[in-house]
């Protein structure tokens, strides 16, 4: 009975998630058009993804990367507000009316030595773009020239939001601070991802990224002769109870059905073998995949490394580094945007090639737009065999697969006039567009 129950509640689930939107003649004279248009743009977008991609920049230091969307944008006809957010655009198309809502991309690179030996690698030492942002950037700018011809069928408008230090440097918070987000109904985004193939997507209802904070203690005790304990104060001992409580937080504190993880990732102290030092350091970084669960187990390791270090006469103290390290949210996907895009990428890209995405303990600075409107992140492929697209990012390895670009560009073009048509009448109201 009982397996028979399984099994029946098994097929439901087989059939309903095998079930795709069959796309309609004219959405797919529709998918064909935007597919086609974009992919005549390729020349195009391969040649400004090579010129960032040669000029990596660091967290709000994308002066040229911005100064090259610049201009394209100026080419284009499509205006544009500069600066937000130090280095940031925020352009915009349509009828300036509801509904409003914003494509996002990065611009930044990490502090990396790209070890890719190829015709348009990174020309500036120990920079590069090795998690794509280079690419979404192009493919925003793709999709804001796609729609700018496409512009007296927008009956709404849509805003792209080029975005300065996504790694780690809070840049979309400083964009919402600064009105990138006025009126905005409803926010997208994509990454890459080499798990999947190109041509393919992968998105999830619900968290998607983790929120995460760093932290960094520090124990005092008094040192001394390693021969006379008992005229020290040991924060060695102390410390070493402090990260064995610290991995008893998870286990015993968290509901075992969510996801977070606690690493102590360095420990420093001491300069001699018989010496007892006078103090300790270490420090290491949590993710959950809520955000709630972030900031409770940040102060449950604030009160277990002080807690620890009392037991053995010591004094702790605990640094969050938040002027370095923020803490950032947990990416949360909406459903009803998740659903959106997955059909969209089902008509432009075929039912086989849309899935679910994986949950990712990495953070992802597009949560802070979530925080405050229902948005979607969604990864896209670029796994390529034959051309080495193959590592994940933040390798120095890192190499896309610019077959990407054109349908990444697509893919942003149809979602955003697709959402306007749907939502032409029915505007989805938050504390944002006060409507
Ligand atoms: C940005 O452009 C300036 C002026 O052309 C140049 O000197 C500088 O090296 C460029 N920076 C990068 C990161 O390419
Ligand atoms: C801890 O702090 C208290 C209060 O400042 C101080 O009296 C004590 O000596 C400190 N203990 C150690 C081991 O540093
Ligand atoms: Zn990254
Ligand atoms: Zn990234």
């Amino acid at each position: 009975m009982r397996a028979y129950l399984i099994a029946a509640i098994h097929a439901v689930v087989v059939l309903v998630s095998s079930t795709t939107v069959l796309a309609s003649e004219e959405e797919q004279v529709y998918a064909k058009e935007i597919m086609g248009a974009a992919q005549k743009e390729k020349e195009w977008l391969v040649w400004v993804r090579r010129k960032i991609h040669q000029h990596p920049e660091l967290a709000f230091q994308e002066h040229n990367t911005s100064s090259l969307i610049r201009t394209q944008l100026d080419k284009l006809r499509i205006p544009y507000t500069y600066p937000v957010a130090k280095t940031g655009i925020v352009a915009q198309l349509g009828s300036a009316s509801r509904p409003i809502i914003a494509i996002r991309a990065d611009m930044d690179a990490l502090p990396l030595q790209e070890l890719v030996e190829w015709e348009h690698k990174s020309k500036i030492d120990g920079r590069m773009h090795a998690c794509g942002h280079d690419a979404h950037t192009t493919m925003l700018l793709g999709a804001a020239s796609l729609l700018s011809r496409r512009q007296d069928k927008l009956q709404g408008t849509v805003r792209f939001l080029f975005q300065p230090a996504e790694e780690g440097a809070r840049g979309a918070s400083q964009m919402i601070n600064e009105g990138a987000l006025q009126d905005v109904e409803a926010i997208f985004a994509l990454h890459i991802d080499a798990t999947i193939p190109t041509g393919t997507i992968a998105s999830i209802s619900g968290s998607f990224t983790a929120a995460g904070c760093m932290f960094e203690a520090k124990i005092v005790g008094v040192g001394g002769h390693a021969a006379s304990p008992h005229e020290s104060v040991d924060p060695v001992l102390a410390t070493s109870f402090a990260i064995l409580a610290l991995q008893q937080l998870v286990s015993r504190e968290s509901n075992p059905l969510n996801n977070q993880v606690l690493s102590v990732t360095f420990v420093e102290g001491g300069t001699a073998l018989n010496v007892i030092p006078s103090y300790v350091k270490f420090g290491g970084t949590l993710r959950s995949l809520t955000t709630e669960g972030m900031y409770h187990f940040r102060q449950r390791i604030k009160e277990t490394i002080e807690g620890q270090a009392a037991v053995h006469r010591c004094n702790a103290s605990v640094d969050f580094k938040e002027e370095y390290f923020p803490p950032y949210p947990a990416v949360v996907n909406d459903n009803d945007l998740h659903l959106h895009v997955e059909r969209v990428g089902q008509l432009l890209l075929g039912p086989d090639n849309v899935h679910a995405a994986k949950k990712v303990m990495a953070g992802e600075d597009f949560a802070f737009f979530q925080q405050l409107i229902p948005g979607v992140l969604f990864s896209i492929g670029i796994r390529n065999d034959k051309v080495g697209s193959i590592h994940s990012p933040h390798s120095p390895f890192f190499f896309l697969d610019e077959e990407v670009l054109p349908i990444g560009a697509a893919l942003l073009t149809a979602i955003a006039e697709l959402y306007i048509n749907e939502h032409k009448h029915t505007v989805q109201c938050n504390s944002f567009n006060n409507c």
